[in-house]
């Protein structure tokens, strides 16, 4: 076992576990946005920033182990600085603020990011709604990887693909031709997991209306 501190509070974690771990241990909130705790941490959006006594720079909770010892600080200024930077830098992006039921404006909305200081490229909007139940909606795609995981990792169905790069990467369904010409099997993990409704479930009226 380690022994740490997480905001004063001393905490007892097995072998290998992480600082986010040690936090939920301590009952201590971080930020996450890629982190699905059905899944392997990845740590693609660094908005999990946390200060740890001794290092230099903030590090990610969700992929950090912790030592024997460790002091960490879930809100210490320049971390959670880094934190809402992100999550700015993530809104910027997208034509229009996520639905207030999603994870990232939860997330934003407890970080107290309101909107985005910064006015750059704004994903176009193109939507997919050819499935009967998944409707996918690339603009709003922020690539945590969260739906390609939990589609391998936990349907081992391999319909979902991480797509281009920096601004321009998204995810595709199959060969890009839409889930009904993929191997999904309609389970629903991928919208389950989304952060931001880049995929979300269609509802039963919606099916109706279309029907
Ligand atoms: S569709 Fe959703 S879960 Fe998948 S990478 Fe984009 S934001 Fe993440
Ligand atoms: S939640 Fe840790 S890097 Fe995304």
């Amino acid at each position: 076992m380690s022994r740490v501190t997480v905001d004063g509070t001393a905490v007892e974690v097995a072998p290998g576990a992480t600082i986010l771990e040690a936090a939920e241990a301590a009952g201590h909130w971080v930020p996450t946005v890629c982190f699905d705790q059905r899944q392997a941490p990845f740590g693609a959006c660094r908005v999990c920033m946390v200060a740890v006594a001794g290092s230099p720079k903030p590090l990610p909770a969700c992929t950090t182990p912790c030592r024997d010892g460790m002091e960490i600080e879930t809100e210490e200024a320049t971390a959670r600085r880094v934190s809402r930077a992100v999550v700015e830098l993530v809104l910027s992006e997208l034509p229009e603020p996520p639905a207030p039921h999603t994870e990232l404006a939860r997330v934003a909305a407890r970080l107290g990011v309101t909107g985005s200081r910064w006015t750059g490229a704004v994903h176009a909007r193109e939507d997919d709604l050819r499935h009967p139940y998944l409707a996918l909606r690339h603009e709003l795609c922020i690539s945590c990887g969260r739906c390609v995981r939990a589609c391998d990792e936990v349907q081992g169905a391999f319909a979902l693909t991480a797509t281009g790069r920096g601004f321009d990467a998204n995810i595709a369904a199959g060969l890009d031709a839409g889930f009904e010409d993929s191997t999904c099997v309609s389970c629903g993990a991928c919208a389950d997991t989304c952060p931001t409704d880049a995929i979300s479930e269609i509802s039963l009226v919606a099916q109706l209306e279309r029907s």
